[in-house]
């Protein structure tokens, strides 16, 4: 038994849909999560440098002691997971293998979609992952760059949200896909629009929830659940600004969220 917190990072927001489910399966456990609005979007930039972003929130939060670590961002997991696994002493979850393992479970028609940022598509991380477990399948995966900036702006219902939403899948249409994993962890804000543009007879996966069942499973391998007899403790950070932070974090988990703003690329 360990009562110390599980640790999320995003580049910003969306790694809160991670931690949504979190706090649904694993009520007992405490939760230390750091976005990093201040240098959002990380999709468009080169795999060098998320990784060097993605080790700045990681030294923060082992600052932290965290128990266990949950890379709460595709485009960071594509980039980073291999490496921070390698080094770490602590269990790294990454969301890419457990959305991957969700979809070939889905799908009847062995056709998936993938949609994630430029820098998940440029790594084909899904359709590797994918391919290599199920050779039979076939994956078409497609860069969603404009989605991020509408969560973070938190226009995920504006008109202008379902125009993108629906140019942006067009090309995912009438091509006998069953499947579509939303490969950023900020999609899933996105998804009855998603839902509503491919049809309800396509399944779509949430990859970080998917993760969840991971960290449920590997608190329970390694013996470091909570004991469920100190309170749980939720606390948040972010590089950017906290005020918007707090307001979409607060109406999607439905909790009162006072996160604290902090700087990581100094350390
Ligand atoms: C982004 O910052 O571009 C989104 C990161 C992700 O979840 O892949």
């Amino acid at each position: 038994m360990n009562n110390q917190p599980i640790g999320f990072i995003d580049s910003g927001v969306g790694g809160l849909t991670v931690v949504k489910e979190a706090l649904r399966q694993l009520p007992n456990e405490s939760v230390v999560f750091l976005g990093d609005q201040a240098r959002l979007p990380y999709g468009p930039r080169p795999a060098a440098q998320v990784r060097d972003f993605t080790w700045q929130m990681v030294n923060f939060l082992l600052q932290k002691h965290i128990k266990m670590l949950v890379i709460a961002c595709n485009t960071a997991t594509a980039a980073a997971l291999p490496e921070v696994r390698k080094k770490l002493e602590i269990p790294v979850v990454g969301v890419i293998v457990p959305g991957s393992r969700a979809a070939i479970k889905a799908t009847k028609t062995n056709h998936i979609g993938v949609i994630g940022t430029e820098g998940t598509v440029r790594s084909h991380a899904y359709g590797d992952t994918i391919r290599g477990k199920a050779k039979q399948v076939t994956v078409t995966e497609l860069a969603a760059p404009k989605f991020v900036p509408l969560v973070e702006s938190n226009e995920m219902t504006s008109p202008v949200a379902k125009r993108v939403v629906a140019e942006t899948l067009q090309p995912l249409l009438h091509q006998d896909i069953d499947t579509l994993v939303m490969g950023c962890t900020h999609y899933p804000l996105l998804r009855p629009l998603i839902q509503n543009v491919m049809g309800d007879e396509v399944t779509l996966i949430d990859s970080g929830a998917e993760a969840v069942s991971e960290v449920s499973m590997l608190l329970d391998y390694f013996d470091i659940a909570a004991d469920g007899k100190a309170p749980a403790t939720k606390t948040f950070y972010t590089t950017g600004n906290a005020e918007m932070f707090d307001l979409i974090a607060g109406n999607w988990l439905n909790l009162t969220v006072k996160a604290s703003r902090v700087v990581i690329d100094q350390e």
